[in-house]
């Protein structure tokens, strides 16, 4: 009998194992991809008829409508998403079904320098790497030759016969993408963003009612690359954690800035704040901070104005009833007084009583 009941336990643990084995799909490619170069993730062990929806970080992106990011089904129970230039906003865990246990994260590193200018940053100056003396350099800005842009402009901005390019002014004009090639390295292209300081924004209060989600997007004047951390219920997050999720803002192209809390309880009330920085070992007149209440509603506070519109009827129903009955009864009493033995009195009366009951 013993024997019996452990060969069922092992026999069903064993059919579950497999059924675990046959259900996981297994994902192969691209962990690690550079901006701009191509990456691609293979999705295998999906089963027949079984439906392929791909998601970044749970969610589905919009660059599979855009064409940017492609599905490809090159064998049966194989799902392939490849991209020709990898972009920051690829960067997150991706899933091939919702089903899936497991999924694959793809970090996309930048190759561009990102570099903060203020009014006591500059004058700055950017080398383009490995140029040597009088070799020579050409500077591009966001594709425009520079040495053309610039020409009457330089009090704004220079470059100096040995190819550095110092910017003088903190202005609009000189924030953007730069781009630097020399002859030796023709085909090396070196990157720069020179952007101006990033601010931080949030809405100054949050009201959410217990158990319903919060949604909060960390505003500002931002530029890609920008790196966001969240401060939740006591805790810092750069990263999504549990019910915490840091989702990324597709419309600016910023990632994280959007923080995504399932469920919200009592306890979660209080400061929220988010922080922004081009590089979390920049100086800290370069980051930015801001913070904003989060205030939590009970759950029955949407519904006491309900309840008390449905007391106030139940005591309306409750005061006509009594005065009915008490109305009715008298008539009883009158008509018990006069004695007609009229069959229609009598119906009169069932119907009363029918009616009181
Ligand atoms: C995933 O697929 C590879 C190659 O097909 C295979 O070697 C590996 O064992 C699989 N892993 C799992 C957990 O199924
Ligand atoms: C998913 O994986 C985690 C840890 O790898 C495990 O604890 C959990 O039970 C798994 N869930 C399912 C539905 O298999
Ligand atoms: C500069 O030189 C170093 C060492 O020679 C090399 O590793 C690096 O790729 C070069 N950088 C560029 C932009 O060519
Ligand atoms: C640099 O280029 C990106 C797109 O590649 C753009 O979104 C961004 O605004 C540019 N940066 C600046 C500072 O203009
Ligand atoms: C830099 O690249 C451009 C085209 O990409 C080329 O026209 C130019 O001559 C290059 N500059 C130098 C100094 O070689
Ligand atoms: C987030 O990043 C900052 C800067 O690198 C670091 O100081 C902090 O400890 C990190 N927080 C967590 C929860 O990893
Ligand atoms: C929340 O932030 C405000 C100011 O930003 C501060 O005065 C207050 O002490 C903070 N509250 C908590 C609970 O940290
Ligand atoms: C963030 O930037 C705003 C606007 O520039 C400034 O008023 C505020 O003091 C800054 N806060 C921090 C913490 O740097």
């Amino acid at each position: 009998m013993k024997n019996q009941v452990v060969h069922v336990l092992l026999s069903t643990l064993y059919l579950a194992s497999i059924l675990y084995t046959v259900q996981a799909v297994n994902y192969s490619g691209t962990t690690e991809v550079q901006e701009g170069q191509p990456w691609s993730i293979i999705c295998t062990g999906l089963k027949a008829g079984e439906k392929i929806i791909w998601t970044r970080n749970g969610q589905q992106f919009e660059e599979l409508s855009s064409g940017d990011i492609r599905v490809f089904k090159p064998d049966k129970g194989v799902s392939e998403l490849k991209a020709e230039h990898a972009t920051e906003l690829h960067e997150g865990s991706y899933k091939c079904t919702p089903s899936s246990n497991e999924s694959l994260h793809l970090t996309v590193k930048t190759v561009t320098k990102i570099k903060v200018v203020t009014n006591t940053d500059v004058p700055m100056s950017l080398e383009c790497d490995n140029h040597t003396a009088g070799e020579k350099v050409d500077w591009y800005l966001e594709g425009e030759s520079v040495a053309e842009k610039f020409a009457d402009k330089d009090e704004l901005l220079k470059i100096d016969s040995n190819g550095v390019l110092t910017i003088y002014k903190n202005l609009l004009d000189v924030y953007g993408n730069y781009t630097c090639n020399t002859t030796a390295n023709a085909n090396s292209t070196k990157f720069f963003r020179i952007v101006p300081k990033p601010t931080a924004i949030l809405r100054e209060a949050e009201n959410v009612v217990e158990g319903e989600k919060l949604h909060m997007v960390c505003k500002g004047h931002h530029y890609p690359g920008l790196k966001v951390m969240w401060e939740f219920a006591g805790k810092t997050y750069n990263n999504s954690d549990g019910r915490v999720k840091l989702l990324p803002d597709e419309e600016r192209g910023i990632n994280r800035a959007i923080l995504s809390v399932d469920n919200i309880q009592m306890s979660d009330r209080g400061n929220v704040s988010c922080t922004v920085a081009y590089d979390w070992n920049d100086t800290p007149n370069h980051m930015n901070s801001t913070t904003a209440t989060l205030r939590i509603k009970d759950k029955l506070a949407a519904l006491w104005p309900f309840l008390g519109i449905c007391a106030e009827v139940v005591v309306l129903c409750a005061i006509i009833l009594i005065y009915e009955k008490k109305r009715n009864k008298s008539e009883l009493e009158e008509s018990d007084t006069d004695q007609s033995p009229d069959t229609g009195e009598i119906d009169k009366r069932t119907i009363k009583c029918i009616k009181n009951l």
